[in-house]
């Protein structure tokens, strides 16, 4: 039976639409069964509608506290029967609880080279430490923000001229190539999480997979 994935959204979806695209062309090996928001106008609902995917909306307002709303999205998962986890711009931090029970099956895309820049605002602070090169970061869950087992980086060269918006256009593009490969690896049996660290093709990943801007898809 086909592996079963779920998305989890606030935004814009562009990584949804890019997962949704690889399993389209069968890149994926596996099938996106879920997407859920936690915002109802999030616009990648209207991606997966457009896909026929199934969409769930959990306003979080509409929770007493974040176990209450982490309880209700880990039944709404479950009950999907999801093999897989992708965060794709969820702008939610989720409790160490739940991140214990999703975190083997877990993924994120993060708009930097971890384990620089965790956080926000990535792109204005790489600008302001000059730095020369600057990408994003797909890596399993921990309780910890942005600090868990690095998959596969995307690398962009910072150029002089760069501003914010320039430099999270490119690296916003290698994200869409980066996260529908690691997400098929995951689908395919071929990474996995295994005591804290990430494994791949039987080896464990001393360093993430990197894939530079101008390398050929
Ligand atoms: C991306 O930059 C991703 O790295 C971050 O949130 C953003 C989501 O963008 N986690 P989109 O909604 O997929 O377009």
């Amino acid at each position: 039976m086909s592996r079963r994935a779920a998305v989890l959204i606030s935004g814009s979806g562009s990584n949804l639409q890019a997962l949704i695209d690889a399993e389209h062309a069968g890149g994926l090996a596996g099938t996106i069964a879920l997407v859920v928001s936690n915002r109802s106008d999030a616009y990648g609902l209207s991606r997966a509608r457009r896909a026929g995917i199934e969409t769930c909306v959990l306003p979080h307002e509409e929770y007493s506290s974040r176990k209450a709303f982490d309880g209700a999205l880990a039944e709404v998962l479950d009950a999907a029967g999801v093999d897989l986890v992708l965060l794709a711009g969820f702008m939610r931090i989720l409790t160490p609880e739940f991140v214990t029970r999703f975190g083997s099956c877990m993924l994120n895309i993060h708009p930097s080279l971890l384990p620089a820049y965790r956080g926000l605002r990535t792109h204005e602070r790489a600008l302001a430490d000059g730095v020369k090169e600057h990408g994003c970061t797909v890596h399993f869950v921990v309780p910890e923000l942005d600090a868990g087992p690095s998959v596969i980086q995307g690398v962009v060269r910072v150029c002089d001229d760069d501003t914010p918006a320039s430099l999270a256009e490119r690296v916003h593009h290698l994200e869409h190539r980066v996260y529908p490969r690691a997400a098929r690896w995951f689908l395919e049996g071929r990474l996995a999480l295994r005591d804290g660290v990430a494994w791949l093709d039987g080896e464990p990943l001393r360093t993430p997979l990197i894939v530079n801007e101008d390398e050929q898809a």
